[in-house]
């Protein structure tokens, strides 16, 4: 009996360690690791089977070599109509920091909803949709060995007279494409494609985020490195018609980062504070009219660069995500407590409207 419950315990002990080893047990899912794309699915699809009321999972797209593009849909049901927020990470397949990022967003959303009533307030009237990795072949490729670590383009062939591959996915959307900071020689880093939405990753976020245009408020696409949040638009000549206000919101995510280890974060448009470009996804959402989208530059400031160490993780997430809550706190107040405020306005006025008309009898 002894020896055959021992060993029982055994075989659980050793499929336990098993799962661990693979990084697939959910409790012991290491958010401070870097994770190749099979890990993720399997952080994701469990995500969603320990959280069925507020996660689902939804595939919006393949990419080039037909992998699934999935985002995870967080948010608490309600019959009230519901706005959203976008964020997307791994949209350039060496920033490693970003996919970590976006993982360690949907852990921290789902694990303070059930006592922080700010966040339950948010989850109420917002859904998010999160995209951990959108160049999921891009990924891929960057975890096979170290010459590939620093691949950052799609991986989708070049047109007949090129032997390169890849495109810059943020060079491809549908804003300003093609007419600064890009590179039509398809072996260049900043290769705009053939054409704009050429590739079928910024086809998916176009048709997923152009069907939700008016639910979206904010719109954040996740990178690195360079310590910097970024607004519309990359384009030196065109401003955003609420960049005053995009800058204040930036800059008060950046003093949130600033508050937690420190960290200068520099805000501003990416000619101002980077360099012009185009056809990036954070342009796109603005000019379709999402007002307020923002890129995040992540750590660090070169040091490391696209490597940033493993035990940056943690703080890097931690800071990130006081950016980020700055933000959306931002975004939903300012929509939903001004809707009570047109609400409660409207009683007052019908009251005073009520009580005059009575005195009047
Ligand atoms: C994509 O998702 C579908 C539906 O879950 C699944 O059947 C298919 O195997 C997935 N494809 C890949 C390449 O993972
Ligand atoms: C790394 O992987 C790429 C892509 O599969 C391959 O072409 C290259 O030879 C590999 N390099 C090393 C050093 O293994
Ligand atoms: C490929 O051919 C096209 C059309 O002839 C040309 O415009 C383009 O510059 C060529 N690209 C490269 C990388 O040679
Ligand atoms: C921006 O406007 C200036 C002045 O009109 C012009 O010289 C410059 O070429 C424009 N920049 C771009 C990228 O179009
Ligand atoms: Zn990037």
């Amino acid at each position: 009996m002894l020896l055959s419950s021992s060993g029982f315990l055994g075989l659980l002990t050793l499929l336990g360690a098993a799962s661990v080893a693979l990084g697939l047990e959910p409790q012991n899912y290491d958010f401070s690791k870097y994770h190749t794309m099979p890990e993720i699915s399997a952080w994701m699809e469990q995500t969603k089977k320990e959280n069925p009321d507020v996660v689902s999972t939804m595939i919006y797209g393949k990419t080039y070599e037909k992998s699934n593009i999935t985002l995870l849909k967080i948010g608490i049901k309600s019959d009230v109509k519901k706005k959203a927020v976008w964020m997307d990470c791994g949209i350039h397949a060496r920033e490693w920091i970003s996919p970590a990022f976006c993982q360690y967003f949907v852990k921290e959303i789902l694990l303070t909803y059930k006592t922080d009533t700010k966040v339950e307030e948010m989850l109420k009237n917002l859904d998010f949709y999160i995209t951990p990795v959108l160049n999921v072949d891009g990924y891929i490729y960057s975890w096979k060995n170290s010459s590939t670590r620093l691949w950052r383009k799609s991986r989708s062939p070049g047109p007949a007279n090129c032997t390169c591959y890849g495109t810059d996915l943020n060079r491809n959307f549908y804003a300003n494409w093609g007419m600064v900071g890009v590179s039509r020689n398809c072996c260049s880093e900043v290769y705009n494609g053939p054409r704009a939405l050429s590739e079928s990753e910024a086809q998916a976020v176009t048709e997923f985020v152009l069907q939700r245009s008016t639910e979206i408020l904010c719109f954040l696409t996740i990178h690195s490195y360079g310590q910097l949040i970024l607004v519309p638009y990359g384009h030196p000549n065109v401003t955003a018609p609420n960049y005053d206000e995009l800058m204040d919101v930036g800059l008060a995510a950046a003093k949130a980062i600033k508050g937690i280890h420190g960290m200068d974060y520099t805000v501003g448009s990416s000619p101002n504070v980077l360099y012009p470009n185009s056809g990036s996804s954070r342009d796109w959402a603005r000019l379709i009219g999402i007002p307020y989208s923002f890129t995040f530059e992540l750590r660090d400031k070169g040091q490391h660069g696209f490597e940033l160490p493993e035990d940056q993780i943690q703080p890097t997430c931690e800071e990130a995500y006081a950016g980020v809550h700055s933000i959306i706190t931002y975004v939903h107040d300012k929509n939903f407590n001004a809707a009570a405020t047109i609400r409660a306005t409207l009683w007052m006025t019908l009251l005073t409207w009520w009580l005059s008309s009575t005195s009047l009898l």
